[in-house]
């Protein structure tokens, strides 16, 4: 089967912060768990490179906006190899082919006269790249606090309001559309409560320098939104024969809270006025706090993925992540927390199971896997359709719940039959060795969305090249105890030796 995930594009004005790692690692659990279920999957994830914020702050430094955004990319780019993960394609939108991409779509969309020139009165939150009418503002400012100004100018709109009765349709007969499903109530309530009018799709020029020209006037640039939306189907070719419309079929966008309107209601339409199918699903994260505020440069609390992982293994921040925050919940980050998480679970729970198994061979049989009958349920309870659903209900938190209560299982059974017994039968001894390597070898195939490397280093352990051989007869290849414990020190996360 094949997949397409993607996370949104990221402005790139600001170095990323744990928020946009938190994404990215979603996303990553995702990419390894679908592919390495036997699917091809394609993981998009980019940079949002128009809007007046980057306009003026590279003006502010006396560069090209161009300049300024081909520097800021790479802050992006390194997050890969920081922080281990998997993406297939870096979009981002001032690239020519996005670009020509984007003007094909608006044109196949104006030509449908479903774009028209009109007079825009309203507010515009350069913050949020986005506009307000009146009656939405609060003391004068965006919902979101911040500062708005007025725009009165020429611009042009998308018919949005034809498509409020569609989209209402679509959401009461597809719960599926939105994880987590109530999202959905709070989509379909801001659609009949609050009158949705056209949407102004484009700046002047003169005003607005920096955008995506409007292919059929030169006067305009395209709203930044509607030019980074279309990023979803411009990496995968679409408007051409190349189109890779069998990805598109099974899309899901990883998103935060705060984008929800832009990717449930405005992409939709766009979708529909394209006569394209829609996404499959919208995965809805909430938000990371620091002492329970939004991360902001402006009050100081932003967390750098960067410097974090330098003092802390990727699988650590991605286990504990992973682990902790409910899918729809905000969560408030402290790295007491990741230290207590990392050494009472992966440490202590998973870590010691892999290495006492491990140790016992070496032990009791030479370092070979002894030759075994093949029955996991003898001994965990294992149930693979199970944790298929988990993660197809996005509830990663449970899936690596379950994996914690298999490790205590193990260990429960390992200690219950007592492989150290003087007296023990050979024959049982060696079967108990080879459950043990089953179970560890299991955890570490069910492990390898969340913390890859350490999976990886049980497969070196175990001599194996992949999660589905058959393990009986090879011979352990020890690496020592692979889950250090951590603390910290002067606020820095250190590893115990
Ligand atoms: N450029 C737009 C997205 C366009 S997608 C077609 C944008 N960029 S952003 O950089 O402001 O945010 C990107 C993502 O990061 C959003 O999903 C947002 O929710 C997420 N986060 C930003 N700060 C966050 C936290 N503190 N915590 C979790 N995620 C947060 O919006």
């Amino acid at each position: 089967m094949k997949y397409f995930f993607t996370t949104p594009i990221f402005y790139p004005n600001d170095k990323p912060h744990l928020g946009t790692a938190y994404t990215l690692i979603i996303a990553d659990f995702f990419k390894r768990y679908y592919s390495l279920h036997h699917n091809s999957v394609i993981l998009t994830t980019g940079t949002d490179e128009h809007g007046k914020k980057i306009y003026d702050t590279a003006i502010n430094k006396n560069i090209t906006p161009q300049e300024h955004v081909d520097g800021q990319r790479k802050n992006f780019l390194i997050l890969k190899e920081q922080l281990n993960l998997q993406w297939d394609y870096f979009v981002y939108t001032s690239n020519p082919d996005h670009i020509k991409r984007a003007q094909d779509i608006w044109m196949k969309i104006f030509d449908k006269g479903l774009i028209y020139k009109g007079f825009y009165k309203g507010w515009y939150s350069q913050k949020d790249e986005q506009y307000f009418k009146l009656s939405e503002l609060l003391d004068g400012k965006a919902p979101t606090g911040h500062e708005v100004q007025l725009i009165q100018e020429e611009c042009y709109f998308f018919k949005l309001k034809s498509f409020k009765d569609k989209i209402i349709d679509h959401y009461e007969n597809n719960k599926y559309t939105i994880e987590p499903q109530w999202r959905i109530k709070e989509l379909i309530n801001n659609l009949i409560h609050n009158d949705i009018e056209d949407l102004c799709i484009s700046r002047q020029k003169s005003k607005l320098p920096w955008g995506i020209s409007v292919p059929n006037d030169d006067n305009h640039v395209m709203y930044v939104w509607f030019d980074a939306l279309t990023n979803y189907i411009t990496i995968l070719k679409y408007g051409s024969q190349d189109f890779l419309m069998d990805y598109w079929q099974n899309s899901y966008h990883i998103i935060g809270k705060d984008i929800l309107y832009f990717h449930g209601i405005i992409w939709p339409a766009i979708l529909m006025a394209l006569d394209l199918p829609w996404f499959q699903q919208l995965i809805v994260h909430g938000w990371l706090t620091i002492n329970n505020e939004k991360m902001s440069k402006s009050l100081g609390n932003v967390v750098n993925p960067c410097t974090l992982c330098q003092q802390l293994r990727p699988d650590y921040l991605k286990y504990f992540l992973l682990r902790e925050i409910p899918l729809s919940s905000d969560y408030n980050f402290s790295k007491d927390l990741i230290i207590q998480r990392i050494n009472e679970e992966l440490a202590d729970k998973i870590g010691n199971l892999v290495n006492r198994v491990v140790t016992m061979i070496i032990k009791y049989n030479h370092g070979i896997i002894p030759n075994g009958s093949d029955n996991i349920n003898d001994f965990i309870e294992y149930d693979g359709i199970l944790m298929e659903n988990l993660v197809d209900e996005r509830n990663i938190n449970g899936y690596i719940q379950n994996i914690l209560s298999m490790a205590g299982q193990l260990n429960k059974y390992i200690e219950n039959s007592s492989p150290w017994k003087k007296d023990i039968d050979i024959n049982h001894r060696n079967q108990i060795l080879y459950n043990g390597s089953l179970g560890i070898y299991k955890l570490a195939q069910l492990l390898y969305p969340v913390t890859p490397e350490f999976s990886q280093n049980i497969l070196i352990t175990l001599n194996c090249n992949n999660f589905f051989e058959s393990i009986g007869n090879k011979s352990i290849n020890y690496q020592g105890v692979l889950i250090k414990k951590i603390t910290l020190i002067d606020d820095n996360i250190v590893e115990l030796v």
